[in-house]
């Protein structure tokens, strides 16, 4: 005790007697001053030894001691819109802005063909200094879906940022192995980290690696650290837009949309799902319910949430917070989902909440978007789960579209794209999985004509399949998908038939025209998947 006095009374330049409660100390003698010396020495080396053996544990220390919130700045900027725009003044639901295309037109340069392609129209100058683009993929990532990305929505863009779980080639690109300096060996459970060195071993054997490997077990784990790269890549973009490799993104909408807000102001755009609960009064028992951006459909982070996510402000005697990635170790490894820790991160460090911009984000494949009531006027931002031959046929049309127009792609646009013009169609499944079905007993399943006529009385029926001698209908208009016949059936029932009601359409696409213009929907978690 007595030791620790003297220390104490020793004349540490911090301190001074009053504030803790001890006389002013005489001048001391030379002895005090070494002692104190050796033992800040001390200290100090072990900190530093401490640092290299385990930099997160050091990095997390002053946060652990002083509770994390002592170093995040305060949530000021609550949504810019408010949360709840869609219910705003006028009662609508979406903007009707008149936006203009960034593209060039052909029919503005001296075009030759052969020599030149779409990139020439592409706004490549949008790209660099504006909005920086971060694609997220495996080095597991089928080559199929690999070769469709970077040649169609990647193609044109000359600063794309690809995160993955290993240094590999991404087309022409090379990829950052984002989870090499967390580092992953400390970093992730060792369950995972089996899987991310598995990965790495079979890659230097020169063995192919495959979809059904098990990368997206690691996925979770590239989300907050491909915000940082982001950042260190192109710290002074205006919108990060992050997507995976089976994202089809419509770059024209994008650039219309981001021309409307202001990047200054804590954005996260996406399509909203709910992630996890949190208690905001620690002494309470009352949850609220954390609302992300699902990381298939793509998702935007304007430079003020990115930073604010990433930053590491000094708290007030200057001590540095922990990386994000670090912060937010314990939640990664705990959460099955990547995108949910985002958002979450999201609100309580950066104090920012989604912008939930759904269907223009939109969580579902081309062939199983459910045109009508929701997917109408809305500009079209995205599609997941998009297969490499719908992709390239999505680059074409798209690419061709914007010469025809000079509005923006609608949902509807993409459905008489695509829908093509027939009321039946053989070895095609359109309302197999979704919709409904008519009691067993109902007569509509005694014969394809039978449910054709069945789906064209019922009101609600847009659509059929026929298979399995069973009748199928469904609420919405699907694409659907080619489906050979199986099944266990008579040889004449395995087949898939569908069928639309093209009266319905007729009258449904007369009646909504969109021609008032886009519905660019506000911002709103409400309005869901
Ligand atoms: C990867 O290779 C190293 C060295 O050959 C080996 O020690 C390690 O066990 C391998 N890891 C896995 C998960 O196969
Ligand atoms: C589909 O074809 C019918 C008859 O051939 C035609 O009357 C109709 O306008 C066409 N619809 C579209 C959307 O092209």
């Amino acid at each position: 005790m007595l030791a620790v006095r003297r220390f104490l009374r020793s004349p540490n330049p911090f301190m001074n007697g009053h504030a803790i409660g001890f006389p002013r100390g005489t001048p001391s003698s030379p002895r005090r001053w070494l002692r104190l010396i050796l033992t800040i020495a001390v200290i100090g080396v072990g900190v530093n030894i401490l640092f290299f053996l385990d930099p997160p544990f050091v990095e997390k220390l002053p946060g652990q001691v002083l509770g994390n919130q002592a170093f995040h700045p305060k949530p000021v900027a609550p949504v810019p819109h408010g949360h709840e725009a869609q219910d705003a003044a006028n009662g609508q639901d979406y903007w009707l802005w008149d936006t203009k295309s960034q593209f060039y037109k052909k029919e503005n340069i001296d075009w030759n063909v052969g020599v030149m392609d779409e990139c020439f129209l592409f706004p490549k100058h949008l790209t660099r200094k504006k909005v920086q683009v971060v694609i997220k993929t495996g080095v597991a990532d089928d080559h199929g879906r690999t070769n469709a990305m970077v040649s169609t929505v990647i193609k044109c863009i000359r600063n794309v940022l690809v995160v993955s779980d290993a240094d590999h080639k991404y087309g022409g690109w090379n990829t950052v192995d984002v989870l090499a300096d967390l580092p992953a060996k400390t970093y992730m459970t060792e369950e995972d980290y089996v899987i991310y060195e598995a990965q790495k071993n079979a890659t230097r054997d020169k063995k192919e690696l495959h979809q059904g490997h098990e990368g997206w077990k690691i996925d979770k784990y590239k989300f907050l650290p491909q915000v940082e790269r982001a950042i260190q890549h192109n710290p002074n973009a205006e919108w990060y837009v992050f997507l995976e490799s089976d994202t089809y993104l419509f770059w024209d909408n994008i650039f219309r949309l981001l021309d409307n807000y202001d990047a200054s102001q804590p954005y996260y755009f996406g399509s909203p799902a709910p992630g996890r609960k949190y208690r905001p009064d620690q002494g309470s028992e009352l949850e609220e319910q954390n609302w992300f951006a699902y990381g298939g459909s793509g998702f935007i982070l304007s430079t003020a949430a990115a930073h604010r996510l990433v930053d590491r402000p000094r708290n007030s005697l200057g001590v540095k917070g922990a990386r994000l990635t670090t912060e937010y170790q314990e939640d990664i490894r705990n959460d099955c989902c990547g995108d949910s820790i985002l958002g979450y991160a999201l609100h309580d460090k950066a104090g920012v909440e989604i912008s939930g911009l759904w269907p223009m984000f939109n969580p579902h494949k081309l062939e199983d978007v459910p045109f009508g009531q929701d997917y109408w006027c809305e500009p079209i931002i995205s599609l997941h789960k998009t297969d490499p031959g719908p992709m390239k046929d999505l680059w074409l049309w798209d690419n061709d579209q914007r010469q025809k127009h000079e509005r923006p792609l609608l949902y509807r646009d993409l459905l008489f794209g695509f829908h093509g013009n027939f009321s039946q169609r053989e070895n095609w499944d359109a309302a197999f999985d979704a919709g409904f079905q008519l009691d067993d007993d109902s007569d509509v399943h005694s014969s394809l004509e039978a449910c054709e006529a069945g789906c064209f009385s019922n009101e609600e029926c847009w659509q059929y399949t026929w298979h399995g001698a069973h009748c199928y209908y469904s609420r919405a208009l699907y694409i659907g998908r080619y489906k050979e016949s199986d099944g266990y059936h008579e040889e004449i029932d395995r087949k898939y038939i569908s069928g639309w009601d093209m009266n319905k359409i007729q009258t449904w696409s007369v009646k909504n025209t969109c021609e008032e213009g886009p519905h660019w929907v506000k911002p709103s978690i409400k309005r869901k998947y």
